[in-house]
């Protein structure tokens, strides 16, 4: 099977995408699948990567190659001076682009329209999850626990006073579609509160402000089969440094020891059976299918809250979709074969 991996990308998550991706490529068999990385740079081309010695390609030109639409896998390339190349027709795209124009539906509508099966959530799923706005209203809607929080549009942002009445302090200012916490700031005083707007702005147009719950963070990995059934993974556990605050992007990938993830977490039974519940339930809530990271609040007098989901999860051999479905008996390179095998399907 050759399989279409595209890393990079336009989003804020460009260089953790590059992580995921090289242990995606370092995971597929050679024996099982032909892979061909695509690198997607900051400005959205497409160009074909190579992958040596453990190190994936990121060139800034080079051939540009895109899907035919009605193709089912054919590829159309361009050298850079606009000769054409030839490069075989792809069996699947797998997208391992985090956070917008990636993981947001953009590239899973284009493998619709090229009519090519893709490897991961859906267009729906992927729109839903990635919109925190729109998850938030989808969870509650399906009597699911999530985090208070009030949406804000610009220009129409509410007072400080309203918002600390309506959500307490502190709070959290967060883009509405962004990962990794990028543009994300935690908010105790009305100046903190209008540099977090003006932060949170710069990375997208729509922000939301969240109530801060103090708990435990817990993670699930969920992953569908074929048939439509659910596995939902034990919980993974991550304990964000207390010096960095929250868990955030430093936390999660700049400091070696920004955050320490316990897995399987120690949870009482009852707790993390109905986690696991509420985890499938999450992921059928936002339309989702294939994959997603469910991401949880558990607070000291156990309310769960459902935090987030991410579709396409951090996808390291350290990540926590990983190590969780790991810790399930499902090791890394299987967990790869076994959603190749849902899109294939
Ligand atoms: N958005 C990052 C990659 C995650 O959720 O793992
Ligand atoms: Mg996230």
């Amino acid at each position: 099977l050759r399989i279409a991996v595209l890393f990079g990308g336009r989003s804020a998550e460009h260089d953790v995408s590059v992580l995921s991706a090289t242990n995606v490529m370092g995971a597929l068999d050679p024996k099982k699948y032909d892979a061909v990385p695509i690198f997607v740079t900051r400005e959205g081309r497409w160009l074909l990567s190579g992958f040596e010695s453990g190190v994936l390609a990121t060139p800034d030109s080079g051939v540009d190659v895109c899907l035919v639409p009605g193709g089912h896998g054919r590829m159309l390339a361009v050298l850079a001076d606009g000769t054409p190349a030839a490069v075989p027709a792809i069996d699947a795209l797998f997208p391992v682009l985090h956070g917008l124009h990636g993981e947001d539906g953009a590239v899973q509508g284009l493998a619709e329209v090229a009519r090519v099966p893709l490897v991961g959530c859906g267009i729906a799923g992927s729109a839903n999850a990635l919109d925190k706005d729109l998850a938030k209203r989808l969870l509650i809607e399906a009597g699911i626990p999530a985090a208070r929080s009030l949406t804000i549009l610009p220009g129409a942002a509410p007072a400080f006073a309203d918002v600390a009445g309506a959500l307490g302090l502190p709070v959290f200012i967060k883009p509405a579609r962004q990962g990794s916490s990028v543009g994300v700031s935690k908010v105790a005083t009305e100046a903190d509160y209008a540099k977090a707007l003006a932060e949170g702005f710069r990375h997208d147009d729509k922000l939301l402000a969240e109530e801060f719950v103090k708990g435990r963070e817990i993670e699930f990995a969920v992953l569908e089969d074929p048939q439509g059934g659910l596995f939902v993974s034990r919980p993974g556990e991550i304990a964000p440094a207390a010096s960095h605050g929250f868990y955030t992007y430093d936390a999660k990938y700049i400091d070696a020891d920004g955050a320490a993830l316990t897995v399987p977490a120690m949870l009482p039974d009852a707790v993390e059976n109905e986690m696991r519940d509420l985890a499938a339930r999450a992921f059928r809530a936002l339309g989702c299918d294939a994959m997603a990271r469910v991401d949880f609040f558990l607070t000291g007098d156990m309310r769960i809250l459902v935090n987030e989901l991410n579709t396409i999860p951090g996808f390291t051999d350290i990540s926590m979709y990983s190590k969780a479905m790991a810790a399930s008996g499902v090791p890394y390179a299987e967990t790869i074969d076994r959603l190749i095998g849902h899109g294939m399907a």
